[in-house]
């Protein structure tokens, strides 16, 4: 996509390793003039463009998208960097046996239905970025694990799953809004294992391994795939070189 002028970037989640970098990277190479963020956390040293909200509260969200649309009136790309595998108390699941419903409903709102509300939420700011320089695009960092025909390990239940459902949810907005002549551009990328607080737990003991990426190295490979994006891409699952990958 060529940026217009004015283009305005959204990453969500933007304190996480991911989205931290994303934004940084967005910052540092100026296709977009303006990078807003959205965070549960605030910044120590406000900035106008940095959203304090809780991705999983459709009320914060269209809040914060009636703010952005008065402000900068369309919103050319949103990448959303929003996801859980872990927290205090809860592990990814080994066996069935340790499948336990509230976990399991927390890791589906964070992981499949936040990005789905923020999608709904900044559609009608994306389709106002459609125009002779391209249209909206909607990023939403998805998971291998979530691809049902490469599941050969078993394992993870909650996160897999969550990721299984986010990629369905993706690819029928990507239908729905290709309906319309400005629905922007809506795909899943993985980033592929990146040393983040998300993957610590589970890659700390493999520190050598040259398969795990820095969060500032997988945000130039994602950047690099949504600079190439075009509306042929829409409904696409894609890795972070670009390769397409198997729902
Ligand atoms: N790291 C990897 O190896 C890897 C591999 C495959 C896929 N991914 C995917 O890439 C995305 C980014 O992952 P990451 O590694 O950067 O993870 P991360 O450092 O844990 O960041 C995830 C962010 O998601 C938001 N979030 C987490 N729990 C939340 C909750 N309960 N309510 C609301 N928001 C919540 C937070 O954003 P705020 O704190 O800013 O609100 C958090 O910082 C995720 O979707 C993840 O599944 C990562």
């Amino acid at each position: 996509m060529t940026a217009s002028s004015s283009a305005t970037a959204l990453v969500i989640g933007a304190s996480g390793g991911l989205g931290q970098a994303l934004w940084q990277q967005l910052k540092a190479d100026k296709t977009y003039t303006d990078v807003l963020a959205i965070s549960r956390r605030a910044l120590v040293q406000p900035d106008p463009r940095w959203f304090q909200a809780d991705a999983t509260c459709p009320e914060q969200l269209a809040e914060v998208a009636r703010q952005v649309g008065e402000r900068f009136g369309k919103l050319d790309l949103l990448i959303n960097c929003t996801g859980m595998l872990h927290e205090t108390g809860l592990r990814p699941e080994k066996s069935l046996g340790q499948l336990h419903r509230q976990d399991f409903l927390k890791v589906m709102s964070v992981n499949a239905f936040a990005p789905l509300v923020a999608l709904q939420t900044f559609t009608p700011l994306l389709r106002k970025a459609a125009g002779s320089s391209g249209h909206g695009i909607a990023v939403t960092l998805s998971a291998m694990v979530g691809s049902i025909s490469d599941n050969r390990l078993g394992g993870w239940y909650s996160y897999r799953m969550s990721k299984a459902a986010l990629n369905m949810g993706l690819r029928n907005a990507a239908i729905e809004l290709d309906r319309y002549v400005d629905g922007p551009v809506v795909v899943a990328i993985h980033p592929g294992t990146t040393s983040t607080g998300l993957s610590e737990p589970f890659v700390g003991k493999r520190q050598n391994n040259q398969k795990v990426r820095s969060a500032a190295c997988s945000a130039v490979h994602i950047l690099h795939v949504v600079a190439g994006l075009s509306r042929e891409d829409t409904g696409k699952f894609l890795n972070w070189d670009g390769r397409e990958l198997e729902w």
